[in-house]
């Protein structure tokens, strides 16, 4: 891991966020599952479960200080690796799920909760742009946000997002990710699409990329 005031990004490359308008292909634009299943429509809530290792690559290259908020923790899958790694974490969900509370809309909150600086979350996937927008808006110092590698492309996600807002790093995954659709009773074949992490952190402007093994 690395100290977040010394953060040293191994073989990173600087990018330039450039607005290119690019076409989402017809399955993505209809729907995102992630779970290899798109003949059925998107979970309610876009309840999708994150792998462990969904986590665990944050953790290998992401240092957090003080509490995390989890706000989108389903069913604890991020929140239990964080809890797992000695964190403590602040869990929540619109839906009750069996862990941390439910019934919390982040996008009512007007602050984050105990006083976290850190969120760190798998957000619904049609709520994407509106977490991040409000995340930035409540002022965590550190924000980070697992999203389908394609959530950087679309001419009006940039300008209300990317332009004004550009990620500190992002984190690609170079294995690409099953996420498990809550209501089926094991993982699909998944493995379709890519992921990455996109951080914002307080003081570290510009954006840099780099992947995970
Ligand atoms: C993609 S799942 C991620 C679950 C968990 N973070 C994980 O990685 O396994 C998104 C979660 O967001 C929750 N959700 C949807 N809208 C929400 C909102 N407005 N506020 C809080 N949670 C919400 C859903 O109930 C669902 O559990």
């Amino acid at each position: 891991m690395t100290d977040v005031a010394t953060f040293d990004m191994p073989a990173a490359e600087s990018v330039s966020i450039i607005d290119v308008p690019l076409a989402l292909p017809r399955r993505l634009a209809q729907g995102m599952s992630g779970t290899g299943n798109r003949a059925k429509p998107r979970e309610k809530h876009d309840f999708y479960r994150s792998p462990p290792s969904v986590a665990q690559g944050l953790l290998s290259v992401e240092r957090f200080m003080g509490p995390i908020h989890e706000p989108a923790c389903g069913d604890g899958a991020i929140s239990q690796v964080l809890e797992d790694c000695g964190h403590t974490v602040v869990s929540e969900d619109l839906i009750d799920r069996g862990f941390g509370a439910g019934g919390v809309d982040f996008l009512a909150r007007t602050r984050a909760p105990g006083n976290c600086p850190n969120l760190v979350t798998n957000p619904p996937f049609a709520l994407a742009d509106e977490f991040a927008l409000h995340a930035l808006e409540l002022g965590y110092a550190h924000i980070c946000l697992f999203a389908r590698l394609a959530w950087l492309e679309g001419a009006a996600r940039h300008k209300k997002l990317w332009r004004k807002h550009p990620p500190s790093r992002i984190w690609v995954f170079s294995k690409r990710q099953t996420l498990w659709r809550g209501d089926e009773p094991s993982p699909g074949k998944g493995g379709t699409l890519a992921f990455a992490w996109f951080v914002w952190q307080r003081g570290f402007p510009g954006t840099q990329m780099a992947w995970l093994p």
